[in-house]
């Protein structure tokens, strides 16, 4: 996989290429990996994910017209469209670009017509947000080609309204929010209400791990979909007698009790687990000022457990994987990050007490031939968001 240096670089030299003359703007927008709050931001909980170094680079210049061209290097796929006559057929890269573009024109804002190479490194159907991050990366170089300042908050709502209406997955604001505006050396807590994030300090003693599952996510829109479906029956349901509630952001635990037999088993579960997920952010938060490793690791398995009985978006295979990270020395903990249904999980781990070589070598030898793809580890930087990035 190519280097982040080398990312920059390829980017510039494609545009060249393909454009004949140089980029007027290059920005780089990171993926990213959820510490916890699965699940939780469609929920308009809260969500605590980290900006990491791998990036999808965006290069591009203005037209005096209406006409925008793509370009991707990881597809080797060019494709060109005239923003007032959008073309229905298209590659599902193309939706993730154009929908940002058609997105921000119906926020209210007017473009001239584009010229845009895109190279990245962030593992495609991996679980690590290789879409949010094309999708910031698209919106931020419009922004600085057109002189635009954007709130976040807009730019968010903006892309996520290009994955709803443009690619058809009806996410939250986490991933496209931690690409644009997580800072590096810290975690964003983000209140997916208000959509204000705060930056909270990672201690200095723990690495993260992530560890490609080698299955890569499938099923996920359907399922997605159907969980975000539960979540609005079980609000349904509570907010009969509990008329505060609007989102499970506002349900607790004894609500949720309270009404088991009315929601029934399936949505019950789905709700058990969004109300005590949205609790264990702030407890691991509490944890993180506490540099209480322990606890972390009991609070990451709880969580990733709740994923599994509850939110049935886990695997046999992955539940195996957590189960043998637990084990091993230096480990702190490890969950299922993003939608689940295969994809990626985080690994938390003590940095004096862990010999990574080995416990990757190791964890290779155990999973290779179990998992339809090759399972990948690697030692995880956190970053600044795009919106940091000059
Ligand atoms: C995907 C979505 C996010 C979020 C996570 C689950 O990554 O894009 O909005 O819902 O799943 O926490």
């Amino acid at each position: 996989m190519a280097k982040n240096a080398q990312i920059f670089e390829e980017a510039l030299e494609v545009f060249k290429k393909q454009f004949s003359r140089e980029p007027e703007k290059v920005v780089a927008a990171p993926g990213r990996a959820n510490i916890i709050g699965e699940h939780t931001d469609y929920n308009d909980g809260h969500v605590l994910p980290i900006a990491i170094d791998r990036y999808t680079v965006a290069a591009g210049a203005n037209r005096p017209d209406r006409i925008f061209k793509f370009y991707t290097a990881n597809f080797n796929e060019k494709f060109e469209f005239n923003m007032d006559d959008l073309p229905q057929k298209r590659p599902q890269w193309v939706s993730y670009m154009m929908g940002v573009a058609a997105e921000i024109e119906n926020d209210g804002f007017k473009m001239s017509g584009k010229e845009i190479a895109v190279y990245g490194n962030v593992p495609i159907g991996s679980g690590l947000s290789s879409s949010a991050a094309l999708e910031i990366a698209t919106a931020t170089l419009f922004e600085r080609l057109e002189g635009w300042n954007m709130e976040d908050a807009r730019m968010v709502n903006i892309c996520r309204r290009a994955d709803h209406n443009f690619v058809g997955v009806n996410s939250g604001p986490m991933d496209q929010f931690a690409s644009r505006a997580c800072r590096k050396g810290h975690a964003g807590l983000l209140d997916c209400r208000s959509l204000e994030m705060t930056q909270h300090k990672l201690p200095d003693n723990i690495l993260f791990l992530s560890i490609y599952s080698g299955i890569p996510r499938s099923l996920a829109t359907s399922e997605y979909n159907e969980r975000q479906e539960s979540c609005q029956k079980a609000v349904e349901i509570l907010k009969k007698t509990n008329p505060g509630v609007t989102a499970l952001r506002d349900a607790t635990t004894k609500m949720v009790e309270a009404a088991k037999h009315e929601l029934g088993d399936r949505v019950y579960r789905r709700a058990k687990h969004v109300v005590t997920e949205e609790q264990r952010v702030f407890d691991i938060l509490e944890a993180f000022t506490k540099n209480n490793l322990t606890r972390i690791g009991k609070l990451l398995l709880e969580g990733h457990k709740s994923l599994s009985v509850d939110y049935e978006v886990s695997l046999p295979i992955l539940d195996e994987m957590i189960e043998w990270f637990y084990k091993r020395t230096g480990v702190i903990g490890a969950r299922l990050t993003g939608a689940g249904f295969g994809g990626s999980l985080i690994c938390l781990v003590e940095t004096e007490k862990t010999d990574i070589e080995e416990l990757t070598a190791s964890f290779i030898e155990e999973f290779k031939n179990k998992t339809p793809e090759s399972p990948e580890i690697w030692q995880l930087t956190t970053v600044d968001g795009a919106k940091y990035n000059h």
